[in-house]
């Protein structure tokens, strides 16, 4: 059996900012971020949060499938940013959309959570458990970004994307997920820490830490190997894959990766210019950009993979 999308949406951040924006706070330039990183702006959000960014997203999703949120039996939220520890964020989506007949729980991967979060729709599926599943990737970064930190502020933005999966005819999925807790002091954040009556330490938050250059190199090297362990359990060849869609991160992570892959940059689609890395939610994001205009066929064979902290990476293969 294999799983299919039925509808996408997106929602981005409410206010655009640019490379020159930012050189107003840290000292940087459009002309470092653009060549280190491809980006020249990201939109953040001065109001919705991650929630009612994902379920603006949700509701496109929904509205694009044709679905009603009452038939959704589960939705699935990959975030690092959840505005509440409990309720969780599926469950605020849930309650803002009407999905009543919805189990709704949130899963934690930084940047590959929504990867994740599509294989964890898959297994539901070929379980037999659920029929129809809302996935989103939903972050608001901006929020747990040091503004101070010109190494890191540069590079994130704000928003969510969503699918409807169901069942499909045919047998192409194949998923690879990984992990690696041992490297995962090269990208953090602190959500809590502290105590309790007795240590006397009141909570404390933490903004996003990174050895960027570490996680380049995990990046470069481990997207590849992900993405030809799926097309070799699958048997599929790589003249077949119409799309790549990576996790946008940093477009020179994505040349490199397609350079390791030996496969055109055509195959690989873009969006970071516009939105920076919106974490869990770039894939998305970038998938309903493609949907939106026209340029997926039904047929087409589509890879997405994504990498971040934990460490965490994955690949999946499907059909559209
Ligand atoms: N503007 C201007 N200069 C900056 C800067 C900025 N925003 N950020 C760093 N610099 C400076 C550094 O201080 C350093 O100066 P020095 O040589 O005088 O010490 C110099 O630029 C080079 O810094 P470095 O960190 O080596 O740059 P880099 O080429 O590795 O690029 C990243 C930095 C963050 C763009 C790059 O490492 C990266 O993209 N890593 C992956 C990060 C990522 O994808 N994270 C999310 C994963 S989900």
């Amino acid at each position: 059996m294999t799983m299919k999308i039925i509808g996408t949406g997106s929602c981005l951040g409410d206010r655009l900012v640019t490379n020159q924006d930012l050189a107003q706070i840290v000292e940087t330039s459009d002309e470092w971020i653009s060549s280190r990183t491809g980006i020249k702006g990201r939109r953040l959000t001065t109001g919705p949060g991650t929630s009612e960014m994902a379920a603006e997203a949700a509701r496109r999703a929904c509205e694009d499938g044709g679905v009603r949120p009452e038939e959704l039996d589960l939705i699935l939220l990959a975030t690092s940013t959840p505005e509440n520890h409990f309720p969780n964020g599926a469950c605020e989506v849930q309650a803002a959309i009407g999905a009543v007949n919805a189990a709704a729980f949130d899963i934690s991967a930084a940047c590959t959570g929504f990867v994740f979060a599509m294989q964890t729709a898959y297994s539901f599926i070929a379980a037999g458990i659920f029929q129809k599943i809302l996935v989103i990737g939903a972050d608001d970064l901006s929020k747990i970004t040091d503004w101070t930190d010109r190494k890191t502020c540069i590079l994130f933005g704000d928003g969510a994307g969503a699918v409807v999966v169901e069942k499909g005819e045919g047998d192409t999925f194949g998923q690879i997920m990984g992990s690696d807790g041992s490297r995962g002091h090269v990208l953090t954040c602190k959500a809590r820490s502290g105590g309790n009556f007795l240590t006397g330490k009141g909570p404390e938050m933490g903004y996003i830490h990174m050895d960027g250059q570490e996680v380049f190199k995990f990046a470069v090297k481990k997207v590849p190997e992900c993405v030809e362990q799926v097309l070799k359990r699958q048997q599929v060849q790589k003249e077949d894959i119409r799309y790549y869609i990576l996790h946008q991160a940093n477009e020179r992570i994505i040349d490199a990766v397609a350079k390791r892959l030996k496969e055109p940059m055509e195959k690989f689609p873009m969006d970071i210019q516009d939105h920076g890395n919106t974490s869990a939610a770039s894939i998305p994001i970038l998938l309903d950009e493609l949907n939106r205009h026209g340029r997926l066929a039904s047929g087409d064979k589509l890879i997405m993979a994504g990498f971040g902290g934990g460490l965490t990476w994955g690949a999946l293969l499907m059909e559209w």
